[in-house]
């Protein structure tokens, strides 16, 4: 049954990104992999939104523009278009890009922050702290590392002294550990939860606003203009003034239609804000929960923390143009495949390589370019009727996309890539046990014919399954096999290829070129 996992709507989001610097190879494993699920879930959902952008205030973009002589505004302007321009060249086909310099996003922020205020949950107090700008965030003495720094960025943090708004975090404490308790795949992968009932048990409230004086590159609180709202109210709240949050309760269709989110598709090092801090915020608003939060791991280059010190920043353009690829299918493949479900992953230039080639040029393309070049040898590109019966593969092909799809289920992608590749073994290894070719010698070409018929239906099934990860190399499969790439789940047949002329010799061309530039030697850095 292909239609027994279908779903009315659909809403994923990608963390915003900071805009001081450009995007690189960690953003862009984020972005590919919202964008396999988001592409995935097409096919079973009736309305789909999939939300990206940047998160562009903060006193790291203030000393940034200063720096550089520029305002921030203009800053930001540049730095928030080279995102743009990289999730263009990787195909991450989101529904909207938003930026919390937009206007509308500012003023939706600015009534939540009202609203908290006016209800209580958000008060003045006066406060000193050791805030460290690289997470944007006031730390906890016990939180730094044997040398007083911040454990992420390395740094010493600074210490503060202000007068500022306070979030009633505490106050929501029990009420989320009982809604991680009953939820067990709130957070995901689960192995994460505990992680954060640990952090729970320690938490206090939040400071959710900073003095001007101190921080002038943020959202102005209405009602008191000395203070600007501190980065993270500012942030998370773009998942539903996107959409059109009103705090009055007038949403627009947009929110009222995806609202709660399906998958909020965030790195482990931002799980405390988005598990906590964001579901906190959430409860005092009185608006629904997500359905699932997934932390990915992180990814390394060559083993080693990706880092301006280090020199070792690769961008995704930079990928692209050493391999001179046509298309980014090769990468996203790679990067969904580079980490087992929420762990670290890595990327190497020689993994790149062996994986893609062997993955999706040796085992996929190969299997489907010498399946249509036997169709055209033995039966000059036609699929005659009696070529086509109900076979194992069929059976197959149903089970593996059920297994797919819980795996997508639980946004475990790298396992349902897997799964994908293990039933291009199974195909291959069925063209290897029944050879086609002997058949076809020892003239049982109706043998030989249902093989090939076999083979090729299979082939959309694959096709339609790799799709997320490959747009362009599935499309390519679609051409040469007649098939429409974007149908969803639910139409798909036992028998997609039909009988009739299918393909000729001219039509056949490979759907994946084999890498072979050598990109280690010659590495460049962003
Ligand atoms: N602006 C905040 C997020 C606000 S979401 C409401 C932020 N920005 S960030 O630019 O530092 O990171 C954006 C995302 O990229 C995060 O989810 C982070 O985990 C991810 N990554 C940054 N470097 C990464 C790797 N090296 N590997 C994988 N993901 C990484 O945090």
């Amino acid at each position: 049954m292909y239609n027994q996992l279908m779903i009315e709507k659909f809403y994923i989001t990608t963390a915003i990104d900071y805009v001081n610097g450009a995007p690189h190879i960690g953003h862009a494993y984020e972005k590919i992999y919202t964008d396999i699920l988001f592409r995935h879930f097409k096919k079973r959902a009736k309305e789909t939104f999939f939300l990206t952008g940047t998160d562009e205030h903060g006193i790291k973009i203030q000393k940034t523009a200063k720096n550089m002589g520029i305002t921030p505004k203009e800053l930001c302007d540049i730095n928030s278009a080279q995102f743009k321009d990289a999730w263009k060249l990787l195909d991450i086909e989101y529904s909207k890009f938003i930026r919390t310099t937009d206007e509308d996003h500012k003023k939706i922020v600015q009534d939540i922050f009202e609203k908290l205020l006016k209800q209580g949950d958000i008060y003045k107090h006066s406060y000193t702290g050791l805030y460290c700008s690289g997470c944007e965030t006031f730390l906890n003495p016990k939180d730094l590392d044997e040398n007083g720094n911040c454990p992420i960025h390395g740094k010493k943090p600074e210490e503060v002294s202000e007068e500022n708004y306070f979030f009633k975090l505490t106050k929501y404490k029990d009420k989320i550990i009982e809604h991680i308790k009953n939820n067990p795949g709130f957070i995901l992968p689960e192995f994460r939860a505990n992680e954060v009932l640990n952090q729970l048990e320690n938490i206090e409230d939040i400071s959710v606003s900073r003095m001007k004086s101190s921080v002038e590159w943020g959202i102005e609180v209405k009602s008191d203009p000395s203070q600007v709202i501190y980065v993270w109210i500012d942030a998370l709240s773009n998942y539903i003034t996107a959409l059109g949050y009103d705090v009055n309760g007038n949403h627009s269709e947009n929110f009222k239609k995806f609202w709660p989110v399906n998958f909020h598709i965030i790195g482990k090092d931002i799980l405390k804000f988005h598990s906590i801090y964001w579901i906190a915020i959430l409860m005092a608003l009185g608006v629904e929960l997500p359905k699932e939060i997934y932390a990915h791991g992180w990814i390394t280059i060559d083993q080693n923390k990706m880092s301006k010190s280090t020199g070792n920043v690769i961008a995704p353009k930079t990928v692209m143009e050493a391999y001179e690829l046509q298309c980014p299918d090769s990468l996203r493949y790679f990067m969904a495949t580079a980490a087992a479900n929420g762990k670290d992953g890595n990327y190497s230039d020689i993994d790149f390589k062996e994986k893609v080639n062997a993955d999706l040029a040796n085992n996929m393309g190969n299997l489907l370019n010498r399946t249509l070049n036997m169709l055209v040898k033995y039966f000059d590109g036609e699929i005659k009727e009696e070529f086509i019966a109900d076979n194992d593969l069929n059976k197959k092909a149903e089970d593996i996309t059920t297994e797919v799809q819980k795996y997508f289920d639980k946004c475990d992608i790298a396992s349902a890539a897997n799964a994908i590749i293990g039933l291009v073994d199974e195909a291959n290894k069925y063209v290897n046990d029944t050879a086609p070719w002997s058949l076809a010698k020892n003239e049982q070409m109706a043998e030989c014919g249902k093989v090939l018929y076999n083979v090729l239906n299979l082939m959309v099934k694959i096709a339609l399954l790799i799709e997320p990860y490959c747009p362009n190399i599935a499309k390519a499969m679609a051409d040469q096999l007649k098939f429409d790439i974007n149908i969803k789940y639910s139409e798909i047949q036992p028998n997609m290829v039909k009988s009739g002329k299918l393909i000729s010799k001219e039509e056949i061309a490979p759907v994946f070129l084999r890498l072979d530039s050598d990109f280690a030697t010659n590495k460049k850095t962003v």
